[in-house]
């Protein structure tokens, strides 16, 4: 039997590079090893109050976004939280057992007061125990998520083993974190400094999803410099950051000829810029055109959307049915 893996999809935000190389590329590989369960975590973005036309057409292009990926519905299961009513049941048990003190010392949580004080609600405080209960509805071994997870999954053990403790039962195995093993490929963004994130300024990062021109507007307006001063000098971290981007879309060659543009101080990086653009566009355009003809297919969305949730509720509620008969809930 494959071991399972559960992971949550933040609905908010498209992709950009540095996702795709990152937890994509992890995931794409494990949806052939594991039993995966991929889901869209739009009950989680509750906690932000997200207005109700976007709620909606972000879970969409999430959706669209992971399957022009390659995320393949027949292998994995790909599914939308809120289509699985046993998860917020599982959510209602585990918060009977979760405790008000260990909730408010959630480092995630108390970033949340300093950052939205006037926003404060239960949802924020019981954001770990909806976690836990994603994973635990299918009693899943391996959670691909990064260090910033890692307390969460900490809590989702904690839940779970109380619960076994508890009720006297062995229904829940631990979850632990889990990263598939390949190199992750680091992307930095277009400011100079840092990683490819949408949260550091607009014109950071590449998305998936973005336009030729958008692409190639971003990339000339990236950070560099005047220029290496000595040959065989060592790269500042804007210009090393404009080389790793190459390194992940443009070809050997490519690389090769402005590493020795650099190296013999011959490089203008307005050309090298405008090589790297095209490089980039000429990478997402299948992603691009994918998630273009996947917008316009509603038929096909409806079909992964129901496919998904039939498998995870009949996972979900095999588990839910256990976790009720240990607690003593009973039909009459
Ligand atoms: N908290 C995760 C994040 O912010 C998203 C998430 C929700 C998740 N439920 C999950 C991840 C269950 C893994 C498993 O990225």
């Amino acid at each position: 039997m494959k071991e399972i893996v559960v992971s949550g999809i933040r609905s908010t935000g498209n992709l950009h590079l540095g996702n795709y190389f990152g937890a994509m590329k992890n995931f794409l590989k494990m949806q052939h090893e594991y039993h995966c369960f991929f889901f869209i975590a739009d009950y989680h973005s509750l906690t932000t109050h997200p207005v109700p036309t976007d709620y909606h057409s972000n879970v969409k292009q999430v959706l669209i976004e992971y399957l022009a990926c390659g995320l393949d519905p027949e292998i994995a299961t790909l599914y939308v939280q809120s289509d699985i009513p046993e998860i917020p049941e599982l959510y209602l048990l585990l918060n009977m057992n979760a405790y008000v003190g260990e909730l408010e010392r959630t480092t995630s949580f108390k970033e949340k007061i300093r950052k939205q004080p006037d926003n404060v609600n239960a949802g924020l405080l019981t954001y770990p125990t909806l976690m836990a209960a994603d994973i635990l509805i299918h009693r899943a071994v391996k959670v691909p998520v990064g260090k910033d997870q890692e307390q969460h999954l900490e809590m989702s053990r904690t839940f779970g083993n109380r619960f076994n403790r508890m009720y006297k039962t062995e229904l829940f195995p631990e979850p632990y974190a889990f990263n598939f093993g390949t190199a992750l490929v680091k992307i930095p963004g277009l400011d100079g400094s840092g990683k490819m994130g949408k949260s550091e300024g607009e014109g950071n990062a590449i998305f998936l999803g973005d336009t030729a021109d958008a692409i190639r507007k971003k990339v000339m307006r990236a950070v560099t410099d005047s220029g290496p001063t000595q040959p065989n000098q060592e790269k500042p971290e804007a210009i090393r950051n404009i080389f790793l981007l190459m390194e992940a879309v443009s070809t050997k060659e490519t690389l090769a000829f402005f590493e020795d543009k650099y190296q013999s101080m011959s490089i203008r990086y307005g050309d090298m810029k405008k090589q790297l653009a095209e490089d980039m566009v000429a990478f997402t355009a299948p992603f691009r055109e994918k998630i273009l003809a996947l917008s316009g297919d509603e038929e096909y969305i409806r079909k992964v959307v129901k496919l998904g949730a039939d498998k995870a509720r009949a996972s979900a509620s095999e588990t839910l049915k256990l976790a009720r008969q240990a607690i003593g809930i009973r039909h009459f």
